[in-house]
C-alpha cells in the first residue's frame, strides 16, 4: 500500500483567484443584477474564447441547459433525442418544459451515435442534445449532417469538455446553443455555476427571460422582440449566479488552452501505465481531429482477459491507494433511471415513453468501464501532478506484476486474496 492516498486535488487555488474572490466580497456586490462587473467579464472572456456573440452565466449547468432548451423553443409535446449514456442533467430539464427526452444509444467510445438516433426521429422530434462525454468531442461532422438532414436544432452539453476542440473548433459552437457546468469538479470551477452560449439573438433573449428577469432582461433583451413585455418579471425562475463563484472562475478561462495542451501528455502517460495490465483499453484518448478536455480518462476492462473484470480492478486500485479510479455511478445510463422509464413532468402528462430501443453499447459501457482524473499541470502545481502520476505508476505496476506472477515472487497476499479465480486458493 502506498503511504498516501493518490487523489488529484481539484480545483486548484491560485492566490490571484482567491484574491479576486476577496475583492468581490469587499466590494459588497454579492448580487449582480444586470450584465455588469465580474459576470460581464466572465461572459466576455467566454464569448471571446468561443468566437460566439452571446454568453449567459447561470447558477448551474442544469439552469444553462434549461435556458438553452427554452431558448431554442422547446415546449410541451416536443421530443428531443438525448444520449442514454450521460449524466441525467443533460436532458432532465426537458421535463420542466413538458418535452420528452427520447433516449439514444452510444458509440463504443461513449459519444452520441447519430445512426442510432436516425431510427428514432418522429414528426414530434425538434432537437438533439448531446454530451461530449468525459471531454472527448462527439463526431460533429456526422451529427451536424444528421440534424441538418432532419431540420433539428442542436444543443451541446459541454459540461465535461471545457476547451475541447473538434477539427480545431471549440465544442459548443456547432449547434443552436451550448451549455457548460461550472460546478466544483469541472475544468472551469466556480463551485456552483453554469454558462450558456448561442449566436442567435432570439435564443439569447428567450434564455435570459427564463432566469434573468428585471434589470438584466430589460437591459439586454431586444425591446422590439416579441417577449420584451415579460422582461420585468421573467417567467418565474431565477438563474443568476453567485458572483463569488464567478470571481473565482473568471481567471481560469485564460489558462484553458494551456491546460488542455498539458492534459494530452498526462492522458497518454496514464493510458500507457494502465496498458501494462492485460485487458484494459483506453476509450477516450484524443485523436488528431477530436481533442479531449480529459475531464476524466475512461477505460474499458475485458472480463475475458482480466478475471474479476472492472470491479476487481477498481477495488484493487482503491485498496492500493488510488482513490481517483472510480466507477461512474451518478452517470448511469438514463434508461435505467425511473424518471426516464416513467416520465413525470410538472406541466404535462405523457402518453408515450422516451425509451423505444435497446442500449447495448451504453449497457456495456456501464458494466465494463472505469474512469480516472487526468492532471492538468497549471503552473505552480507541477510537484502535485508529478506525485499523482508517480502514485498511478506504482499501483499499476504492482497490479500488473501481481497478475503476471501471482504464483511467484511478485505475489501480494491482499491482491491475491482479492483476485477471483486466481490467488484465493
Ligand atoms: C454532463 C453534465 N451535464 C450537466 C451537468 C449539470 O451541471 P450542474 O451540476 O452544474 O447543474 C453536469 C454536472 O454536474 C454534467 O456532468
Amino acid at each position: 500500500m502506498l503511504d498516501t492516498t493518490v487523489e488529484y486535488p481539484w480545483p486548484k487555488r491560485r492566490p490571484e483567484w482567491s484574491e479576486r474572490v476577496l475583492r468581490q466580497l469587499e466590494s459588497g456586490k454579492l448580487s449582480v443584477y444586470d450584465r455588469s462587473g465580474v459576470v460581464a467579464e466572465f461572459e466576455d472572456a467566454w464569448s471571446e474564447a468561443h468566437g460566439t456573440p452571446y454568453s449567459l452565466v447561470t447558477n448551474s449547468g442544469t439552469a444553462a441547459l434549461h435556458s438553452a432548451f427554452y431558448g431554442i423553443g422547446i415546449g410541451p409535446g416536443d421530443e428531443v433525442l438525448c444520449p442514454s449514456y450521460t449524466f441525467f442533467a443533460t436532458s432532465a430539464s426537458l421535463f420542466q418544459l413538458g418535452a420528452l427526452p427520447v433516449l439514444v444509444d452510444a458509440r463504443p467510445d461513449g459519444s452520441f451515435d447519430p445512426e442510432a438516433a436516425a431510427a428514432l426521429v418522429t414528426d414530434r422530434t425538434k432537437a438533439v442534445v448531446l454530451t461530449h462525454m468525459w471531454g472527448l468531442p462527439c463526431d460533429m461532422d456526422a451529427i451536424v449532417a444528421f440534424t441538418r438532414h432532419h431540420g433539428l436544432s442542436l444543443v451541446e452539453d459541454c459540461s465535461h469538455a471545457h476547451g475541447a476542440t473538434y477539427a480545431g473548433r471549440p465544442v459548443g459552437t456547432f449547434g443552436s446553443a451550448a451549455a457548460w457546468s461550472l460546478q466544483t469538479q469541472k475544468l472551469i470551477a466556480a463551485g456552483e455555476g453554469g454558462v450558456m452560449t448561442t449566436s442567435s439573438r432570439e435564443i439569447y433573449d428567450r434564455a435570459q427571460l427564463l432566469g434573468h428577469f428585471n434589470k438584466r432582461a430589460l437591459q439586454e433583451m431586444d425591446p422590439q422582440g416579441p417577449l420584451y413585455q415579460y422582461a420585468v418579471t421573467g417567467l418565474g425562475l431565477k438563474y443568476r449566479a453567485h458572483p463569488l463563484g464567478i470571481a473565482f472562475a473568471v481567471g481560469q478561462i485564460a489558462e484553458l488552452p494551456a491546460w488542455i495542451r498539458n492534459k494530452q501528455g498526462f492522458a497518454e502517460k496514464i493510458a500507457t501505465l494502465f496498458a501494462r495490465i492485460d485487458g484494459i483499453t483506453p476509450l477516450t484518448l484524443s485523436t488528431p481531429e477530436r481533442v479531449s478536455a480529459h475531464y476524466a480518462l475512461l477505460f474499458e476492462v475485458d472480463p475475458g482477459r482480466l478475471p474479476g473484470g472492472r470491479d476487481w480492478l477498481v477495488a484493487a486500485c482503491n485498496a492500493e491507494g488510488i482513490g481517483d479510479v472510480d466507477i461512474p455511478k451518478a452517470t448511469s445510463p438514463l434508461h435505467t433511471l425511473h424518471l426516464f422509464q416513467k416520465p413525470l413532468s410538472p406541466v404535462t402528462t405523457y402518453d408515450r415513453a422516451g425509451i423505444r430501443s435497446t442500449f447495448p453499447v451504453a449497457d456495456r459501457l456501464a458494466a465494463r468501464t472505469f474512469k480516472i482524473s487526468v492532471p492538468c499541470a497549471p503552473a505552480g502545481f507541477e510537484e502535485e501532478d508529478a506525485r499523482y502520476l508517480e502514485g498511478v505508476r506504482a499501483v499499476t505496476e504492482k497490479i500488473a506484476d501481481h497478475l503476471t506472477h501471482h504464483d511467484g515472487p511478485g505475489a501480494d497476499a491482499r491482491l491475491a486474496a482479492a483476485t477471483p479465480g486466481r490467488g484465493a486458493r
